[in-house]
């Protein structure tokens, strides 16, 4: 966590915490939402005080803990109702299999099944399970019925798990989770404050993170791409009320808020679904991703054994998605990237005409502190000729803000167009 850490938002959340393992896990959450400044108030399921006492988070949240619904005793406290309204987000995590079917069904048969349908909050559910039991058909139904209703399910990570099994079902780690939550009030916030309207109404396809070209069943080539800016244009076009859908590469980030994404691996991947994309109906198309250039010609069957002291693969050229979607009829508002070491105005407007982009935000990745992994970036964004726009300087700043003024120069530029 960083700068971040003590601004208040003012905001309450319930954490509903419910039987499983992961549940030592929620106890470091009430922390971690803490150090943000939110107000947390815990309820507990019975099966949640299981594995861990309402007295740990009583001291963790300093608020009395809330566990059933017909005591009059706790209800002349703060009642079902009461908390339901206090709630400005309800987060159930870990949220088990029982409590999904409970949401899924509408049941009311304890205190946070009852909260759940008496609360016009945000509920967000962080499914935590044997990886068996993810996988049910059963479950998977639940969830489904719990997106169509409106719940914010977050996807669990993948590895070992409590039981000894390996796969999906492991419960966020608490930073992460608080991270997220975090990135959401302030979301909502800028909606709420100047950004929003700038992109009212577009629909934005982003593509970021690198892509992997796999030389045979275990090996690929890549590139150090962390998707960072990517993710947070994403963002800053969100709270600009654009509909957002992400196309990414292998990155270990959370899908901002908002945001809809779909996950690919290959150069190829990723031009079939900026595609549909397009044909789905897309405004404006910003590629942020680092596309390999190459690919291997073919890719082995299986795993090539090591044997002379070198080893030569024929590679052939990937697409270029960008451009290759700037020659479309039905072309959208074309937003390119572009790294470069030196002759940065030269190589970008170079690009910008070669690949008939409408902009191209350039950054120097000489500079140690900017660009790739990093947090911060500084910018330079050169517009095509029609707009007659001088170009735009954006100095060192968090990638969240930087994407906060992409987002004005593409509306500037739209705005001209029209
Ligand atoms: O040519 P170069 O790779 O420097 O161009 C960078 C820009 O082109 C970025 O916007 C990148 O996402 C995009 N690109 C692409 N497909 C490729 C290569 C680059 O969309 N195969």
């Amino acid at each position: 966590m960083s700068s971040n850490v003590n601004i208040n938002l003012n905001k309450n959340i319930i954490l509903a915490v419910t039987g499983g393992i992961a549940a030592y896990k929620s106890a470091v959450l009430v922390r971690r939402l803490k150090d943000y400044g939110f107000h947390v108030r815990v309820v507990m399921t019975k099966g949640a005080q299981a594995f861990i006492t309402p007295l740990t988070f009583q001291a963790l949240s300093s608020n009395a803990v809330h566990t059933t619904l017909l005591d009059p005793e706790a209800e002349a406290g703060m009642g079902h109702i009461e908390l339901a309204r206090w709630a400005d987000l309800l987060l159930v995590a870990p949220a088990s299999c029982d409590v999904l079917a409970k949401f899924a069904q509408g049941l009311a048969d304890d205190l946070l099944s009852t909260i759940y349908l008496a609360t016009k909050a945000p509920v967000w559910v962080a499914p935590a399970m044997n990886q068996q039991m993810w996988a049910a058909k059963a479950t998977q139904r639940n969830l489904q019925t719990l997106i169509d209703d409106g719940v914010h399910v977050i996807i669990p990570d993948s590895g070992e798990q409590a039981c000894g099994d390996v796969g999906r079902g492991r419960m966020p780690e608490p930073e992460a989770l608080a991270a997220q939550v975090f990135e959401f009030f302030k979301t909502q916030e800028r909606i709420q404050t100047q950004q929003f309207g700038l992109l009212a109404g577009k629909k934005v396809t982003i593509t970021a993170g690198p892509t992997r070209e796999a030389i045979d069943p275990v090996r690929y080539i890549s590139n150090h791409s962390t998707g960072k800016m990517g993710f947070a244009l994403a963002s800053a076009c969100y709270a600009a009320g654009a509909e957002v859908t992400l196309i990414s590469g292998p990155v270990s980030l959370a899908t901002p808020y908002g945001v809809a994404r779909r996950n690919v691996t290959s150069a190829q991947q990723m031009l079939d679904e900026s595609m549909q994309m397009l044909a789905d109906g897309c405004d404006i198309f910003i590629a942020t991703a680092a596309v390999a250039d190459y690919r291997v010609a073919e890719i082995a069957p299986h795993k090539i054994k090591k044997a002379g002291d070198e080893l030569e693969i024929a590679l052939v050229k990937n697409p270029d998605i960008v451009a290759t979607i700037a020659q479309q009829e039905k072309r959208p508002f074309m937003v390119g990237f572009a790294a470069e070491t030196q002759n940065v105005e030269e190589y970008a407007n170079g690009k910008l005409i070669a690949k008939k982009l409408d902009m191209i935000a350039c950054n120097d990745v000489s500079r140690q502190d900017i660009g790739f992994g990093a947090d911060e970036n500084a910018m330079t964004v050169f517009f095509a000729k029609k707009y007659g726009f001088n170009q735009r300087d954006l100095e060192k700043a968090s990638k969240l803000k930087i994407g906060e003024q992409l987002v004005e120069a593409m509306s500037d530029a739209l705005s001209t167009k029209n």
